[in-house]
């Protein structure tokens, strides 16, 4: 179970295509152990059907103001009362308008209107719907009022058309209503974070580098956004989107990689380097294209790299800083001797085979109590365990 398990959320949905993408979500949150409710305009189950959420949520599914189920004939009232969250996705111009106007003419409308928790929008329409001045207005007096809006995203439409207005997938805005219930441990802290690989050029198309897929600094950048921190995150080349409401710096090599994190360290307070650092570069990469020639071998030229944490960690007030290592053998010797080494209050090691480019990992924590299991996981819930450790390592500082 992750962090939003025992959490009472109401999914609304609205009339879209997007109504497919909502089926996945209530599966997510479903799975992840939420208490869901679901209820659906009339437009809404014109896309999806209420059998389908019915099957997915396994609760009975709500359309209708005057339902006969709910016996005193309040079921905006009754179905709102113990939610904690309401996320209506799709939500189309239609219904963002009504509830910007206060408008409460059908269950789902009337729900939200008289609900005491927050309200999540995942807005889904078309480009030009999303651009129109009334839709914008709407959306601005909206997030006045306090609505989280998640999304639009830009992208091609269901129409045809491309542009801002596709709903969010399923994943992303279980992403964020995960970071709604996440407690907020690192409130007003400032975190660094490098991840991904580097690439160290060796001629204008090769390149030197560590398998990285940037996964679970990135979803370190997104553990620490939820628990209320303001995250700067440096990204080696990487095919990863996101994460919103997070700095992103691209860069490519390991020079770059360092002058960035100099830029920023002296604003943070935490540097979490997830990055797999390439040791090595090539002194003096060729300029054109190495031809194969004739040579049966080839010898590279190349110099050390500067180790980026090792540089960070021994600033003279330097943030609280956490070191990744991934092993291939010897985890806990070899995680421990580096720990030592850059002189790092807290190290996260991992077998390299459990966890190149996957979702899962399986990783342990050294510090100066010892080694902390975390178990294994997906690397979205490792690293909000590794953002709870981190505040505990704060708060008894
Ligand atoms: O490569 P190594 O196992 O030493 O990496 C351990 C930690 O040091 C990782 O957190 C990595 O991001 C960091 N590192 C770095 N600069 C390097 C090499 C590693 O910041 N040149």
């Amino acid at each position: 179970m992750t962090g939003v398990g025992g959490r009472r959320v109401l999914l609304g949905i609205t009339g879209g295509v997007a109504a497919y993408k909502a089926a996945d979500l209530a599966r997510l949150l479903v799975k992840s152990g939420v208490d869901l409710r679901v209820a659906m305009t009339e437009a809404g189950t014109r896309f999806v059907t209420p059998v389908t959420m019915q099957a997915l949520s396994g609760q009975p599914v709500y359309t209708d103001l005057w339902d006969p189920r709910i016996p005193d004939n309040m079921a905006h009232i009754e179905l709102s009362r113990d939610r904690e969250l309401i996320v209506i996705a799709p939500a189309s111009a239609d219904f963002i308008g009504k509830l910007a106007g206060g408008l409460a003419g059908d269950l789902l409308s009337t729900l939200c209107s008289a609900r005491r928790c927050a309200l999540m929008l995942a807005p889904a329409m078309n480009v030009e719907m999303w651009r129109n001045p009334a839709t914008q207005r709407n959306v601005a007096a909206l997030r006045d009022d306090g609505v989280i809006f998640a999304g639009p995203a830009d992208g091609d439409q269901a129409c045809g058309e491309t542009g801002m207005g596709r709903m969010l997938e399923a994943g992303e805005i279980f992403d964020l209503i995960q970071g709604f219930f996440a407690p907020r441990l690192l409130q007003g802290r400032r975190v660094l974070i490098t991840a991904g690989p580097t690439e160290e050029p060796i001629d204008p198309v090769r390149v030197i580098t560590n398998s990285s897929s940037g996964k679970m600094g990135f979803a370190v950048a997104r553990a620490a956004r939820d628990a209320g921190a303001r995250v700067t995150l440096v990204a080696g080349p990487v095919s990863l989107d996101g994460p919103a409401g997070v700095i992103r710096i691209n860069v490519r090599t390991a020079e770059e990689m360092f002058a960035a994190v100099q830029n920023a360290v002296p604003d943070c307070d935490i540097f979490i380097s997830v990055a797999a650092v390439a040791d090595y570069r090539v002194k003096r990469p060729a300029t054109q294209k190495i031809k194969k020639g004739n040579q049966r071998a080839l010898t590279l030229d190349l110099e050390e790299n500067p180790d980026i944490l090792a540089w960070v960690a021994a600033r003279p007030r330097p943030p609280f800083c956490v070191g990744f290592a991934a092993e291939s053998e010897n985890l806990a010797e070899h995680a421990m001797e580096k720990r030592a080494k850059k002189r790092i209050p807290l190290l996260a090691a991992n077998l390299v085979h459990e966890a190149l480019g996957a979702d899962d990992n399986s990783i342990t924590l050294f510090d100066d109590r010892g080694a902390h299991p975390l178990g294994r996981g997906a690397k979205g819930e490792l690293a909000r365990r590794l953002v709870e450790h981190i505040a505990a390592m704060l708060d008894v500082k």
